[in-house]
């Protein structure tokens, strides 16, 4: 058993977090015991984030206390996760499909930190008033957009928080080559942002990038 990142491990059945409320399971993922404490298997195959880690993420910057905007939270699959790990942090999840946010409540009922916000990220005044200044802003929206989408919500950002921005070029333009498409989106946040890992995830999610960076 290796520790990764503060509530993260791996062992030889994958990477898990510490299950922040005991006994309940979010998408069907294995529960395990580890020295009296419980721990939920996190599917790389489900969720970027853990795809992103599966492929040598170096900096996990989420901490316990850590402020979180998470942009495009569907049924809250990986909001979860980051929920285990900023225990006592607050993460604010934006989401634009009422059928998915409906499934999404019952996640965020039974877990204090989360925040559930029905709204589109491309308009983040319709939100604004709800948030705080963030520590990290995590972005899975799969949009044409996706760099715009970001850098509109960067205001809600602490100059030096983290942004990670999951890309997948064919939802920017499925006609052109990903590799390009995606040095576009990646170029459009150096206005603003450095960036200080860019992972490929295609080996779990098709077609898809990760990229991390700092708020100058
Ligand atoms: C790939 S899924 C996200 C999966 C999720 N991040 C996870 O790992 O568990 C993308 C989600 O973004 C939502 N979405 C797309 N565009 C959006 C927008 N402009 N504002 C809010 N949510 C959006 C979609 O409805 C969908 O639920």
């Amino acid at each position: 058993m290796k520790r990764l990142f503060p509530n993260v491990l791996m062992d030889d059945q994958g990477i898990m977090t510490r299950n922040l409320v005991r006994g309940t399971r979010v998408y069907g993922e294995k529960l395990l015991d580890v020295d009296g404490e419980e721990y939920r298997v996190w599917n790389p195959f489900r969720s970027k984030l853990a795809s992103a880690i599966m492929e040598g993420l170096k900096e996990l910057p989420i901490g316990k206390d850590s402020k979180v905007l998470y942009l495009g939270s569907a049924t809250g699959t990986t909001v979860s996760h980051i929920s285990d790990i900023a225990t006592d942090g607050r993460i604010y999840c934006v989401e634009f499909a009422p059928r998915s946010m409906r499934d999404f409540m019952a996640v965020a009922e039974s877990r204090q930190n989360i925040v559930p916000i029905l709204g589109n990220a491309k308009d983040p005044q319709q939100y604004a008033a709800f948030l705080e200044e963030v520590d990290l802003i995590y972005q899975d929206v799969a949009q044409v957009e996706q760099a715009e989408i970001l850098l509109r919500n960067l205001p809600f950002l602490k100059t030096g928080g983290n942004i990670m921005l999951c890309i997948k070029a064919r939802s920017i333009d499925v006609t052109r080559d990903p590799d390009k498409v995606f040095r576009e989106e990646v170029s459009k946040l150096r206005q603003k942002i450095d960036i200080t890992e860019t992972l490929d995830i295609s080996a779990y999610e098709k077609d898809h990038s990760f990229v991390v960076g700092i708020k100058r």
